[in-house]
């Protein structure tokens, strides 16, 4: 039987890795380093939010653990040949990935490192100087993974991103995956799933939430993300929405309707409500308790620049949709 998860020794262990990678490289706040950058594709976090991503350590431990997974999965099919991890979102620390440089080596796994923000990527430059990782590295790349085109012939085995908050809010994750997705179909894209869901909660009491699924809203995956840009088979979630009723003679115990956010990174390694800062309940602003929201609703998602659910009540598209 596998030995009991001790959550304080990982939640040490993420924090003693932000310590080395931001001593090595002498990395310190300051205000260009804690500047966010807004796309028209989402927000790219500032990199000191980005190197603070590490102590989300569940986050941290189940991408590790199923990126790791995912090499070894593939390294099978290469017979030999090294696997390409794309990763798309790096930090200034490719933080989900280079400490496997420690278990797979070069001849292993090669890596391609693509991040917007070019003062993350000075940092990351350092990181892989000062740990000695260039023979790991195909190549660093700034450019919007949004847009991004693979090269012909350089396509990845592993696409890795995590740029995403609950209820895939505000970051660019499904604009990445849509253009990465569309254009590597043989790629592993990790995280391999992320299901949205509507749902009723409860307050939060000792035991955690009571939960009543309403609706499943989004499955992202390598097979929906491609088919995201084609209008003939785009998932009804970006055109008319999807119709969520609330049930009537509700158990009192249910106060507040969210957006839940569940994720599997590859294979069994997997995050649930409330197990990471990605998997807290989402919250809208404009209404949280049920009876501020219509009974029957319509979501949907949008894709620009501020990306995210909206709803509105079933029969109000006139009057606009609210996030
Ligand atoms: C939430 S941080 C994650 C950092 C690190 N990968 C981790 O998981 O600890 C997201 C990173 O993705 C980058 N990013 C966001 N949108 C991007 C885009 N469209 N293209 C390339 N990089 C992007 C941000 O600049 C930021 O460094």
């Amino acid at each position: 039987m596998e030995d009991p998860l001790r959550y304080g020794a990982v939640s040490e262990a993420a924090y003693a890795l932000k310590d080395l990678f931001q001593q090595v490289t002498s990395f310190e706040g300051s205000e260009v380093l804690s500047t966010h950058i807004e796309t028209d594709h989402g927000r790219a976090v500032s990199p000191v939010s980005a190197s603070f991503c590490i102590i989300d350590f569940m986050r941290t431990r189940m991408f590790i653990k199923g990126i790791a997974e995912a090499i070894s999965f593939k390294l099978l099919e290469k017979k030999g040949n090294p696997v390409t991890v794309l990763y798309a979102g790096t930090g200034p620390f490719a933080t989900l990935l280079t400490p496997l440089t420690t278990l797979f080596s070069p001849s292993q796994l090669k890596m391609v490192l693509i991040d917007l923000n070019p003062e993350s990527l000075a940092y990351l430059r350092k990181t892989i100087d000062l740990f000695d990782m260039g023979d790991h590295v195909l190549e660093i790349i700034q450019a919007d993974a949004s847009t991004y085109q693979v090269e012909t012939g350089r396509h990845p085995d592993i696409i890795l991103s995590e740029t995403m908050m609950p209820g895939l809010y505000r970051e660019p994750i499904v604009n990445i995956f849509a253009n990465l997705a569309a254009q590597c179909p043989r790629a592993i894209m990790i995280p391999e799933l992320v299901r949205v869901e509507a749902a009723l909660i409860s307050n939060l009491s000792a035991s955690g939430y009571e939960v009543l699924p309403l609706k499943t809203l989004m499955e992202l995956s390598a097979a929906t993300a491609a088919e995201m840009n084609k209008p003939e088979c785009c998932p009804a979630i970006f055109h008319q929405g999807i119709e969520v009723e609330i049930p009537v003679n509700l158990d009192p115990v249910y106060t507040r309707l969210v957006l839940l956010t569940y994720i599997k990174t590859f294979s069994g390694n997997d995050l649930g409500l409330n197990q990471s800062s990605l998997t807290i309940p989402f919250f809208f602003k404009t209404a949280k308790l049920i009876k501020e929201f219509p009974q029957r609703l319509r979501f949907k998602y949008g894709t620009d620049s501020f990306p995210g659910f909206q709803y509105c009540g079933f029969t109000d598209l006139s009057q606009g949709w609210a996030r």
